[in-house]
């Protein structure tokens, strides 16, 4: 089977170039060594794309990479409007933050629509397509109307809220219908399936069974793959990283002081003022941690033309600022605050380098940095992990402190007691989250899920008995937005 796997954003196989978000870093080994095509944007744009999709080829491990150019004219209501300022907000359950209008939609399908037209230079018989998150909920519907017969598959990198949020999303019955035309949706965790199942349930009338729902497109199934990393490459890695400058630095400049670290882009869903705030409570309660602990907090600038994260950087720069100024001392820094990326090349030592790895979005799908973070430790002398319970990555990862960012208190607590935990406890802890990583690797949430792909084609049959006309045509909302 010929695959083609596509993600807006793609990443080179380069261990020491900064990557931005888990989707990226971790579909790289994978694809490099399944040998299929990597299509995704370019990052750059080009005016009148939409008549000649021009894509950048080259090589990448046994498979190659195809960068494509996006259109100019859409590319702004669809990445920073419709993905990231509709969907984003809403799959994070954050609909108070949505900011969209039809022009964006318009965009996000113009280059769903694009895309499955760049796509067909890739079919050949036997070829499968996979999609990946909520850039393109819409592309196998334009495959499909193009034609394509192969099987598609889509895997939702993030959470996947209850339906009343859904429903705060504008034309999101459209979305979801036309989500159908794939036939395997992937989810990251059961609640999100669950949710996905009741928005098809109550909004759409839909009844799934066994994990199967019926559309006008045949069946399609849905399930649940939680996404994994590497855990022997991220160890091996971050035994090397020690030596890196970088981390070599970094352990000379603590003085024998604990240090916990947090890596996160800089996203409102990542929980970081909650975080500072309860590492700001944690000095205050306890001024006898002042000194001999600090935080190593890397916040990646992501998305700042989108008014919610140019507050937000702001906004933290200035907890920051005051926190380090309320509890600092001339020769004492509480938190080292960076806004920039790092390859995984030295994010691994950074991580072996921390006793404690802070991991507490108020939503994510997963977050592999706390799969990374437990992988990087050292056997014999492991860190603790304090993760959100609203993390994906919870779920497997139930031997990590769990926390619940919004208690500020709850989350100092944890971070004390992390601070202090004996080896034994951390130890115990540790070897269970690693056998659980070690159970659910990339390479298996890969294979398990094109495996599943090629099952679900085989079950999938249109379905004789077409949906309530209601439903159907999927275009039916806006007469004034032209498709094709
Ligand atoms: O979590 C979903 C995701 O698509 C991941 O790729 C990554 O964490 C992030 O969002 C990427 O964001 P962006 O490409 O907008 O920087």
């Amino acid at each position: 089977m010929n695959l083609v796997v596509v993600s807006n954003r793609v990443a080179r196989g380069k261990a020491h170039e900064p990557m931005t978000g888990g989707l990226a870093a971790a579909l790289l080994s994978v694809v490099e060594n399944s040998g299929a095509i990597w299509v995704g944007s370019s990052g750059r744009v080009r005016d009148g794309a939409h008549k000649e999709p021009f894509a950048e080829i080259e090589a990448l491990g046994a498979g190659a990479l195809a960068m494509l150019d996006l259109p100019a004219a859409h590319y702004g209501g669809y990445y920073e409007g419709f993905a990231n300022s509709a969907l984003w907000p809403a799959l994070h359950s954050r609909s108070d933050l949505i900011r969209t209008c039809q022009e964006d939609y318009f965009s996000y399908r113009e280059v769903n629509a694009f895309m499955a037209k760049a796509l067909l230079r890739f079919e050949k018989p036997g070829t499968a397509f996979w999609i990946q998150d909520y850039h393109f909920l819409a592309l196998g519907a334009e495959l499909r109307d193009l034609g394509v017969t192969q099987p598609i598959g889509f895997f939702l990198h993030t959470p996947w809220p209850e339906r009343a949020v859904v429903g705060g999303v504008p034309h999101h019955r459209e979305l979801v219908e036309a989500m159908l035309a794939y036939d395997l949706i992937g989810f990251q965790t059961q609640d999100d399936c669950d949710n996905f199942i009741g928005y098809l349930s109550a909004d759409l009338g839909l009844n799934v069974s066994n994990g199967v729902v019926t559309s006008r497109y045949g069946t399609s199934r849905l399930q649940v793959f939680p996404i994994g990393i590497d855990p022997q490459k991220f160890a091996e890695q971050a035994a090397k990283a020690v030596s890196h400058p970088d981390v070599s630095r970094l352990r000379r400049s603590l003085n024998g002081e604990k240090l916990a670290i947090g890596v996160d882009r800089l996203d409102y869903s990542k929980g970081l003022v909650n975080r500072i705030n309860a590492f700001d409570r944690m000095w205050t309660l306890r001024p006898s941690l002042a000194r001999t602990a600090s935080l190593l907090q890397i916040a990646t600038p992501s998305r700042g033309a989108i008014e919610a994260y140019g507050n937000l950087q702001e906004e933290l720069a200035k907890l920051v600022s005051e926190v380090n100024g309320r509890h600092g001392e001339v020769d004492w820094t509480p938190i080292r605050y960076l806004n920039k990326g790092y390859g995984q090349n030295v994010l691994a030592g950074l991580y072996r380098t921390a006793q404690v790895g802070v991991v507490t979005p108020l939503h994510d799908g997963m977050n592999l940095v706390a799969k990374e973070y437990v992988a990087a430790q050292h056997p014999a002398d492991p860190g603790v992990l304090v993760l959100s319970k609203f993390a994906g990555a919870a779920n497997e990862l139930d031997t990590a402190l769990l926390v619940n960012p919004h208690d500020i208190d709850g989350m100092a607590g944890a971070i004390a007691t992390a601070l202090s935990m004996p080896l034994t406890e951390r130890r115990m802890r540790w070897e269970a989250m690693m056998e659980k990583l070690r159970a659910g690797t990339i390479q298996q949430w890969f294979a398990d899920f094109v495996d599943a792909l090629q099952e679900s084609r085989l079950e999938r049959a249109p379905d004789p008995s077409p949906m309530a006309p209601s439903l159907w045509p999927l275009r039916s909302v806006n007469s004034n937005l032209r498709y094709h």
